[in-house]
């Protein structure tokens, strides 16, 4: 996949947009993923001006949804001050831009305070490209995404991919082409969009293993029970029951590559961590190819200290389970166009 990368372009003195995951919670270690393709800004006397989403406002200026308090956690990845602008488009906002000297850096409001971001409505990309002269994807999390900042500004500007995202699609690829098999998924979370990964990941996977809230929204419907393991959940459903963990366990112990996507239960409660603990340390006892995607199992695994044992932390979620299902995200298609 020959993506146009950064690495190629004289960004001196230019506005350079970048589209980062910004989608974070109390864990800001995803932010840090981003570390390489602002140094290199910075370095390279951009003018850098960050744009991101955070949760699900639909459309709503929700002030704990703001992202105002991230622009001092980026000005510790970067080691720079990064200056905050509390709105996304229009004249204000152009004004703020156009004063951006080379060097510095610029945060922009959640993007999803606008429906136009969700919509991919064409005047809101064009808006937001007008801020720019070219345009970096270092959001390789939301790019399963078909949203304005994703697949809308690309139309407009000069784009590229950042970094990290080239290394994401480099080493899932790789896991594409020639893993060792059985491959086992190892999935759990709350999004019930995960649901139709589960699904599509059959072809892939030789055994799924589904904990966290997902087994409720399959109710009692097994779509293929040769190679998907439903988790029992306890009874207050914020974890699963040890039954499980050890059935799971002994799958994982037989693995040749591990993906996991998401967490087995309320890992942030005492109460609730068992089964995402016992499942990780499994996970990371063998020998097997591992990689782990998305914020809540990237976190978990940072408070367990595995970090070590796994060969890739995908920045992805979703973003990571349509990738290796599809081969290819809408992200990365108007990067390619
Ligand atoms: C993520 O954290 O998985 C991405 O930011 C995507 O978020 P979404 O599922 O709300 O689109």
């Amino acid at each position: 996949m020959n993506l146009p990368k950064l690495s190629d372009v004289d960004v001196s003195g230019k506005r350079v947009i970048v589209r980062m995951d910004l989608d974070v919670d109390e864990d800001y270690s995803r932010l840090e993923f981003a570390e390489e393709t602002l140094d290199f800004l910075v370095k390279n006397m951009a003018k850098t001006i960050i744009i991101g989403h955070k949760g699900r406002p639909e459309g709503e200026k929700l002030p704990e949804l703001s992202l105002a308090p991230l622009a001092d956690v980026l000005g510790g990845v970067v080691g720079e001050k990064v200056n905050f602008f509390h709105d996304i488009t229009g004249y204000e906002v152009q004004k703020r831009v156009q004063m951006l000297p080379g060097g510095e850096i610029l945060l922009l409001e959640n993007l999803r305070f606008d429906t136009g971001e969700e919509k991919n409505d064409e005047n809101f990309s064009k808006d937001l490209a007008d801020l720019g002269e070219v345009y970096v994807n270092e959001a390789f999390a939301v790019s399963h995404r078909p949203h304005a900042s994703i697949v809308g500004i690309p139309k407009f500007l000069p784009h590229y991919a950042g970094f990290r995202f080239v290394k994401e699609v480099e080493t899932l690829s790789k896991v594409l082409e020639t893993p060792q098999r059985p491959v086992v998924l190892v999935i759990g979370g709350i999004k019930e969009d995960k649901v139709e990964y589960i699904k599509n990941f059959t072809g892939l996977a030789d055994k799924i293993l589904v904990g966290g809230r997902l087994p409720i929204y399959f109710g009692d419907e097994n779509p293929d029970p040769n190679k998907i393991i439903m988790a029992h959940l306890t009874p207050d459903k914020e974890d699963i029951t040890i039954h499980t963990i050890e059935k799971f366990k002994e799958e994982i112990s037989k693995a040749g590559t591990i993906v996991v996507a998401g967490v087995q239960g309320k890992y942030e409660d005492e109460g609730h961590k068992q089964g995402t603990l016992e499942v990780f340390k499994g996970i990371a006892a063998t020998s097997a190819f591992k990689i782990a995607g998305g914020g809540d199992a990237e976190a978990a695994i940072t408070e367990f200290g595995l970090n070590d044992k796994f060969d890739w932390i995908s920045v992805g979620g979703g973003a990571m389970l349509e990738f290796l299902t599809k081969r290819s995200l809408p992200g990365i298609e108007a990067l390619l166009q």
